[in-house]
């Protein structure tokens, strides 16, 4: 046996499963207050973000938070972000025939591995950096994937137009009211980034190997797409459509939280207070829909949940989380509930992208360690 093997005795113990608590990274870009309700974005309170900037300058003013030089500004970004749209519309015919995926999100993943991390001369989206590259490709593919799985042949997207607008006019082939590219662009700005979250963690794993932006963000989308993350709101809609009318809200919470069951929408890691992001969606697809009545349906099942929950759960600070009203925001835009964590990437791709810049610059590669606590062998369980 060599000398060089860790003893038994010498194993450090892991404080926490989830590594609650573990300071990651120094980041510049986003802050999560769990305790205050509040989230910063590259400088901002989100909700002031949202008031300042249409998507493309949320994501100029993150790639500059990370250090992106020379800083790009909100009308370079939307040039680019155009030209990388046009240039993403190329692999749509390959994405389409691979019949690989069975949900939306899973053709996502797909598409965005066609893209790559450095493009040879010869392709035509070459000179377009790799964090627009998977920005432009991730609403281009989308659209054309929820279309496809309605039997709808691809809409080419519009360089001219902004990303928000743009995406919603692939998704339908007609422009949209001013009002929805509104509530979309609210939407993107809001979810753009959001500190260490476990998406964002798994780029800056792949990031510090130096594995490529489009690598990571790949990775990343593998993380979203898990139903405690970012694959939730599909879920929220099936819990309402479950629920269906008022009287069965009583009945049908009490006996999914007797079952052990986790109610989507609800709880989350850091905050201990309602995600200030539910109500900038609460307010959007207010303003949206009038208030019309599956918003109000919701909110019955958001209030009723919420006393459920603390009732069965008083040890445990449960309230609402972005998701819910994601769910709700995004089925008023007519985005279909496979889509909707394709639509949530859409955005954090900007983050993502960020966190890749941020920890290439400054990052050293992510190596932890672990507890080992299986079997030793039995010269050294004995000593
Ligand atoms: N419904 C029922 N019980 C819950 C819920 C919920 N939504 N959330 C937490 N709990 C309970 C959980 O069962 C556990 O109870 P017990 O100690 O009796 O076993 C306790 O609260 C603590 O749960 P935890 O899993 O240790 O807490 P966590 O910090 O790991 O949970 C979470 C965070 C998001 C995974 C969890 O709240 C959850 O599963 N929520 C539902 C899924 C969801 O809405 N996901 C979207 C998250 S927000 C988007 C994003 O930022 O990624």
């Amino acid at each position: 046996m060599s000398g060089n093997v860790t003893l038994k005795s010498e194993t450090p113990r892991v404080s926490a499963s989830g590594l609650d608590n573990v300071v990651a990274a120094e980041t510049a870009l986003s802050h999560v207050d769990g305790e205050a309700g509040r989230l910063i974005v590259a400088g901002y309170e989100v909700e002031d973000l949202v008031k300042a900037h249409d998507f493309e300058g949320a994501a100029a003013a993150l790639w500059t938070a990370a250090g992106l030089e020379p800083a790009p500004s909100e009308a370079e970004v939307r040039e680019a972000l155009g030209r990388a749209r046009e240039a993403a519309y190329g692999y749509i015919p390959a994405l389409l025939s691979s019949k690989c995926h069975r949900t939306v999100t899973e053709g996502l993943r797909s598409g965005l591995s066609m893209l790559a991390d450095e493009p040879d001369r010869h392709a035509a989206d070459r000179d377009i950096p790799a964090h627009i590259r998977a920005l432009g490709a991730a609403a281009v593919m989308t659209a054309a994937l929820v279309r496809a799985e309605a039997g709808k042949s691809p809409v080419a997207p519009d360089a001219r137009a902004g990303h928000a607008e743009d995406f919603l006019r692939m998704l339908r082939d007609e422009t949209p009211s001013d009002a929805e590219a509104e509530a979309l662009n609210a939407y993107l700005v809001t979810v753009a980034d959001h500190g260490m979250n476990a998406s964002t963690f798994t780029a800056r794993v792949i990031a510090s190997t130096r594995a490529g932006t489009i690598s990571a963000v790949v990775g990343a989308l593998c993380a979203l797409k898990g139903p405690l993350h970012g694959g939730a709101p599909g879920p929220v809609l099936d819990m309402l459509d479950e629920i269906g009318d008022r009287e069965n809200i009583g009945p049908w919470l009490e006996k999914e939280i007797a079952g052990g069951a986790r109610l989507m929408g609800f709880g989350h890691r850091v905050y201990r207070v309602r995600d200030p992001r539910a109500d900038v969606f609460n307010k959007a697809v207010t303003i949206l829909t009038n208030g019309n009545e599956r918003v109000r349906f919701a909110r019955e099942v958001e209030t009723a949940a919420l006393k459920a929950l603390r009732a069965a759960k008083p040890g445990h600070r449960i309230d609402t989380n972005m998701e819910y009203y994601t769910a709700v925001l995004l089925e008023a835009l007519g985005i279909p509930r496979d889509a909707v964590t394709s639509v949530f990437a859409m955005a954090r791709i900007a983050g993502w992208t960020a966190h890749v810049m941020e920890q290439e610059r400054v990052g050293r590669l992510i190596r932890p360690q672990s507890s080992y606590v299986g079997d030793w062998p039995e010269d050294e369980a004995a000593a």
